[in-house]
């Protein structure tokens, strides 16, 4: 192919324009503007939780204005199809000074999956409503702690729910039919509690359970565990 002269001319100045404008086409590219993908949303509402709890020691890295999903026990998903991070994982584990209850205030982390409250001898009261408005959680862990009250009926509305967690604890009331009813269910764990009554028969996949997800209660009986005596 014979080369067209014009055409080198043409190109020339244009590279030669190119060249002088790279340095500060690369100096503007470069550092990238830092990227905080916390939501302010989600920021507000872990800050409230923070205070709830009285700032303590398990809260050092919470400081606002910097990204909340690089916060220690926060972790960030990015929603399909969007830029948006939300936070989707929330683990306050192990703190002896951690004094009080869940605050219903976790209902307003509208992503959440993994949801865990688990080793804080001082968190009491019982498990707040507010975790029924929460449709995408998964993964419940609020076991080791000295939580009251029921297992509440409205966990019925997480149908997303595999893995449920509420070992240990002071609960009290019956084992609700519903839990062998939720679809994604396959571990299921109410131990060392003070549940009592029969295990529902009408409970679908309670009967299957694992009878150690069941033992160490005030008066739990029926399949899995031994026959009610009557
Ligand atoms: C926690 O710290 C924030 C400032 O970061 C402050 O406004 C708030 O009053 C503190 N709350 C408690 C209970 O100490
Ligand atoms: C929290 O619980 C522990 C262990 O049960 C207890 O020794 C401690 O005094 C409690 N801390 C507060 C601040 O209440």
């Amino acid at each position: 192919m014979e080369r067209n002269p014009s055409m080198s001319l043409i190109l020339f100045p244009s590279f030669l324009l190119l060249l002088l404008f790279l340095p500060s086409l690369t100096f503007s590219l470069s550092p990238p503007p830092r990227r905080h993908h916390c939501h302010p949303d989600d920021e507000k509402v872990l800050l409230k939780i923070k205070d709830h709890f009285h700032n303590t020691s398990l809260f050092s890295t919470w400081t606002p204005k910097t990204d909340c999903c690089k916060w220690r026990i926060v972790l960030c998903k990015k929603i399909p199809k969007t830029t948006i991070y939300r936070v989707n994982f929330l683990e306050i584990d192990g703190a002896d000074d951690l004094v009080g209850t869940i605050p219903p205030l976790i209902a307003d982390l509208p992503y959440l999956e993994t949801l865990i409250f688990r080793n804080l001898p001082n968190l009491t009261g019982p498990i707040p409503q507010a975790i029924a408005k929460l449709p995408h959680l998964n993964f419940v862990l609020l076991n080791w702690n000295s939580l009251t009250g029921p297992i509440p009926d409205y966990f019925s509305k997480l149908t997303n729910l595999a893995t449920l967690g509420l070992n240990n604890n002071h609960l009290t009331g019956r084992v609700p039919a519903y839990l062998g009813r939720l679809p994604k269910l396959v571990g299921l764990d109410v131990s060392h509690n003070q549940l009592c009554g029969p295990i529902p028969k009408d409970g679908g996949k309670l009967q299957g359970f694992d009878p150690s997800w069941f033992e160490n209660n005030k008066c739990l009986c029926g399949a899995p565990l031994a026959p009610c005596k009557t």
